[in-house]
């Protein structure tokens, strides 16, 4: 493909399958990916492990600014690294799960975060899944896409996820952790997750991953073709 800066967006609540189809229509674009809400977990995991409340504001711009937030490929898997150390197991723990939707509702967090995502993008083709992606972090993108899910299949889904993981929970536990988590994310003044009016809607319940990865392409490939032409 010729078209440089392709910037492919991928939105929904946790456990619709944004992940693995971002990843996965990445890697069969020839794209890079990036997973906005690892981002999110591993400055969560710094503000846990220094131990500072979410009020104190001053200790929140220490935190952010000592942040080293780094993500590597690796054998076509995503390595997260805070502060030079590798953390990509770590954030994916209940610990996280359960503090990371207050975290990504601070104002100076979420400011420092889109930054980072809109410089990471430059000159690239990217497949980008979160939230905001297409709200906010790059409301001009090529083709923006919003999974939705069935709360019953987002639960079966990421408690496979955390048990592949060797993580066991319980079903209901991570139930009640996405429910929380849609909550907070959707009603929260800054950034909310929501469908943007242009986004392809896409429902994922009754998809395979590989289902759900061959309408992003063939979106993005019909996107690129055009762009190429104009
Ligand atoms: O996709 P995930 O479950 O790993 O995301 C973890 C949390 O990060 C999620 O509860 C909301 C937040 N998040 C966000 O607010 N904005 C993003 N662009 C990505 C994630």
């Amino acid at each position: 493909m010729r078209s440089e800066g392709f910037v492919l967006t991928i939105d929904g609540p946790a456990g619709s399958g944004k992940s693995t189809t971002a990843k996965e229509t990445a890697k069969a674009l020839g794209f890079d990916y990036l997973d906005t809400g690892a981002m999110y977990r591993a400055i969560t995991l710094k503000f846990i492990e220094s131990g500072i409340s979410l009020h104190d504001r001053k200790g929140i711009a220490r935190v952010l600014r000592s942040a080293r937030i780094a993500m590597n490929w690796r054998h076509g898997n995503l390595e997260v690294l805070l502060d030079g150390c590798d953390v990509t197991r770590e954030i994916r723990t209940q610990r996280v799960s359960a503090c990371v939707s207050p975290v990504s509702a601070i104002h100076v967090v979420r400011k420092r975060m889109v930054l980072e995502q809109r410089r990471i993008a430059q000159g690239r083709n990217l497949v980008c899944e979160g939230r905001d992606i297409g709200s906010v972090v790059f409301p001009n993108a090529d083709l923006k896409v919003f999974l939705e899910c069935d709360i019953e299949e987002r639960t079966r889904r990421r408690e496979k996820e955390l048990y592949d993981n060797g993580l066991h929970p319980g079903r209901n536990r991570v139930r009640a952790n996405l429910i929380e988590r849609d909550r907070i994310d959707s009603s929260r003044d800054i950034s909310p997750l929501r469908r943007v009016p242009d986004a392809v809607l896409i429902d994922t319940t009754m998809l395979t991953i590989r289902e759900q990865v061959a309408v992003v392409c063939s979106l993005a490939l019909a996107k690129l073709r055009k762009k190429d032409r104009a």
